[in-house]
């Protein structure tokens, strides 16, 4: 039985600064943040958006009556969670107005928790394959302002259907895992902000990389050659670049031409939008799919995860001849570039403006036009609202 990722759908703030005049501002070469962090603009998460409102938007707009019905697992990953013990796929299974008779749990190891949800998924799947199972990655992603991580944040949640016969991606068998305890990234409890020591980041996700993609050859005799596309977590895509580079080391010219050129389409999204965290290999999938136009049904695709602290594991999937379709005709370069431009000043104040823990009080953002959203802390209550209206700017229409 085929197994994989059925449908995806994608949802991130509709703020944004342009990185060119971040770098400005902070006094760098715009060049550094372009080219050298491989990023052209950062989502601005709004107070009103959080993790549970971001995966509620993005899961809406794949989500059909008769998906609804069939789903019976939500699998929630994120390391931005709202509350140490109520998961927050509880919240949104009720705010998508799913049946009572499921199960929702959220799930957490950095930036790998939506990988560790998928292959759950895919067990539940193969003893159950009547039902679906919906599996959301959303995040916030913070350092602080004018730290060295402020230009790789951004933010938003990838909400992916795990079905047999899927229409996008059918998983492979094989996959190779590696988990060492490490200080790399980590935000300790209490703490908005990820505390991180940024290059050995850096060298422990190559490391990890050159790992478990050399298990991975080994394991099933594959080289290059058996690739269409090789797809990264991409925390910035310049760190995505460089781990091709390393599998790109004496490759044909051939295959380094393909792998370079589809890396391009993949990492295009993340460019424009940010650190997703556990989101952000989900969204160069979209992306690779959305804007490659080589993409084709029976090409093998390779995904590289990685999670600080640390957990890495290289898959493969196979795409099917209905991928398109599992999109659900929703236009994200258009969605893209309807986003609002803001100052860096802008930011700065939204950025100070969030309600973490424990605080009480009411968020008064009217200018968000999403969906859901969120209002506010009250009795230690989280308050989740949905618009009745169609907002405008109309980023939300089914076709766009
Ligand atoms: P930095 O130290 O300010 O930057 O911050 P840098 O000096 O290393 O420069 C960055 C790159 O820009 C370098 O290229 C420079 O040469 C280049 P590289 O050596 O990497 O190839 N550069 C220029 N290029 C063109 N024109 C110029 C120019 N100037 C410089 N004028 C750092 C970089 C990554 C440390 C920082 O952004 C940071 O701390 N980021 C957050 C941590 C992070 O993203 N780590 C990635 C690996 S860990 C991970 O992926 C997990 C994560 O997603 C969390 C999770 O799992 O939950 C983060």
């Amino acid at each position: 039985m085929k197994i994989g990722i059925n449908k995806i759908g994608f949802s991130t703030s509709h703020l944004y600064v342009d990185m060119k005049k971040l770098a400005f501002a902070r006094n760098e070469d715009p060049n550094k943040y372009l080219i050298g962090i491989g990023q052209s603009k950062m989502a601005v998460v709004p107070p009103s958006q959080d993790v549970v409102t971001m995966a509620a938007n993005a899961a809406i707009r794949i989500l059909t009556k008769e998906d609804r019905d069939r789903i019976s697992f939500v699998i929630f990953a994120t390391e931005s969670g709202i509350d140490n013990s109520k998961a927050a796929a509880v919240y949104l299974a009720h705010l998508l107005g799913l049946k009572n008779e499921i199960r929702a749990i959220e799930l957490k190891q950095a930036c790998y928790g939506a990988t560790a949800g998928i292959q759950l998924a895919r067990g539940f799947v193969a003893l159950n394959p009547e039902n679906e199972v919906l599996v959301i990655a959303a995040d916030n992603a913070r350092y602080g302002i004018n730290t060295p991580g402020e230009p790789t944040q951004g933010g938003g949640a990838v909400a992916m259907l795990i079905s047999q016969n899927p229409q996008i991606l059918a998983l492979e068998e094989d996959s190779t895992a590696f988990t060492q305890d490490i200080m790399d990234f980590w935000r300790p409890l209490g703490k908005t902000e990820a505390v991180v020591d940024g290059k050995y980041s850096k060298n422990t996700y190559l490391e990890f990389f050159e790992e478990t993609w050399q298990a991975y050859l080994d394991k099933t005799g594959y080289s290059l050659s058996d690739f269409a596309a090789l797809l990264f977590h991409l925390p910035y895509t310049k760190l995505g670049l460089k781990a091709l580079q390393i599998a790109l080391k004496d490759a044909q010219p051939s295959d380094t031409v393909r792998l370079a050129q589809e890396f391009e389409h993949a990492r295009f999204f993340n460019s424009e939008v940010g650190n997703l965290y556990t989101g952000s290999l989900y969204l160069s999938l979209l992306s690779l799919l959305c804007n490659s136009e080589k993409t084709k049904a029976g090409q093998r695709i390779g995904l590289f995860s990685y999670g600080s602290g640390a957990e890495a594991e290289f898959y493969t999937g196979i795409i099917q001849p209905d991928f398109k379709k599992g999109l659900a005709k929703v236009d994200y370069n258009r969605i893209l570039n309807l986003r609002k431009e803001i100052s860096v000043s802008d930011y700065e104040q939204l950025f100070k403006q969030h309600l973490f823990s424990v605080q009480e009080g009411a968020i008064s953002y009217k200018e968000d036009p999403a969906p859901f959203f969120f209002s506010g802390v009250h009795d230690f209550k989280r308050q989740y609202e949905k618009r009745g209206k169609k907002p405008s700017p109309n980023i939300w229409d089914k076709n766009v």
